[in-house]
């Protein structure tokens, strides 16, 4: 298969990680006869620097020309008071690149071999977590009218309509469908209009998914039973802002936060990966960040952009065995382990690709 990736590496680690994604997908490509061209835009601070704004209009025409985005992460704390809040790189940037992408896809699931890693007791993670995340990535108050400050008083809205409920609810009982046939819908329906809509609109799409089991919960008894219980959840649908606060919750029983991929999906828009850790820039440029969460999102990119399932499920075999053998990047390093740099992981990664 021919195709074009457009390749973000944004600030910080995004630059270190990306590149050993890239590295991976190369060798892909050259185990299994496709050709990649890997076409680089700048974005974040990087396009600040570079062309006076965080999303520069040659990247949105790189995307639109691309049949998938692979992106690092964009943000740097200590910049931010140099710019108005509208103008700062993860709401000028990201949030207009995931325009259209309104599936946002955050599989959470902890290697054996780092158990030892999880902060949840051994009794707690019993057999295993494994769960995925549907985040609603389009509405809610990331995107919600009005929205601002006037004098002394701020709004964002937290707004949701029927089409876009429904849209979102679908793409996780298809993905329940092919998992454990689970869906935990998780909203404020005690309190919220939008939750009150959510669940009405969550039920109706579930009549034509009978083979799957649907449960509500509020989302802070969610935040406290992914800690207390994980392994009851198979797919936890929810809205955008509850999403992102769980997915970073759910992410530390993985051992690092640098472990998780992520997938953005929508119609109409260049599907988009990305890491779900940030920038990192206190450890940037010291070659020492987890590339895994970058290289899971390449993997995620083989199977959902470009329908290459078997090319995308070696990659996280190769991903597991790096693990099982041993290998550690500092975040998931426990005293005694090998630590190997960013680069030697993405090598491992590619010496374990079968295929
Ligand atoms: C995430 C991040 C982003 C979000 C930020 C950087 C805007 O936290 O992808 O989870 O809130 O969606
Ligand atoms: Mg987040």
């Amino acid at each position: 298969m021919d195709a074009q990736i457009a390749v973000l590496a944004g600030d910080g680690i995004g630059p270190e990680v990306t590149a050993e994604a890239v590295r991976v997908l190369r060798a892909v490509a050259a185990r299994f006869g496709h050709s990649f061209a890997f076409k680089n835009g700048l974005i974040g601070w990087a396009g600040v620097d570079g062309e006076g704004t965080a999303l520069p209009k040659s990247t949105v025409e790189l995307c639109r020309a691309s049949k998938a985005i692979l992106l690092g992460a964009v943000g740097l704390p200590e910049r931010d008071g140099t710019l108005p809040p509208s103008q700062r790189p993860e709401v000028s940037a990201l949030l207009q690149l995931r325009r259209g992408l309104f599936a946002n896809l955050r599989p959470i699931s902890l290697h054996p071999a780092l158990a030892a890693r999880c902060p949840l007791k051994p009794e707690v993670i019993g057999d295993g977590i494994d769960m995925l995340i549907v985040r609603e990535l389009n509405g809610g108050l990331y995107y919600g009218l009005p929205k601002g400050r006037t004098g002394d008083r701020a709004v964002d809205t937290m707004a949701y309509s029927v089409p876009e409920i429904e849209r979102i609810a679908v793409v996780a009982f298809d993905a329940a469908l092919r998992r454990r046939k689970q869906v935990c819908s998780v909203d404020k329906a005690n309190v919220l209009a939008t939750s009150q809509l959510w669940r009405e609109v969550v039920i109706g799409v579930s009549k034509r998914y009978p083979d799957v089991q649907l449960r509500h919960m509020y989302v802070d008894a969610c935040a406290m039973q992914i800690v207390q219980n994980p392994r009851q959840f198979d797919v936890i649908l929810t809205e955008n802002t509850f999403g992102d606060i769980l997915s970073d919750e759910a992410a530390v029983l993985t051992g690092s936060i640098g472990m998780l991929p992520s997938a953005s999906l929508g119609e109409g828009a260049t599907p988009l990966f990305e890491p779900v850790h940030g920038s990192a820039p206190d450890i940037a440029g010291q070659g020492i960040a987890n590339p895994l969460g970058a290289i899971l999102s390449a993997a995620a990119l083989l199977r959902y952009a470009l329908g290459l399932d078997p090319e995308a499920t070696s990659v996280e075999e190769a991903v597991s065995r790096a693990l099982s053998d041993g290998l550690r990047t500092a975040d998931l390093a426990l005293p005694g382990a090998r630590r190997v740099s960013t680069r030697e992981m993405g090598a491992a990664v590619v010496e374990r690709l079968a295929g």
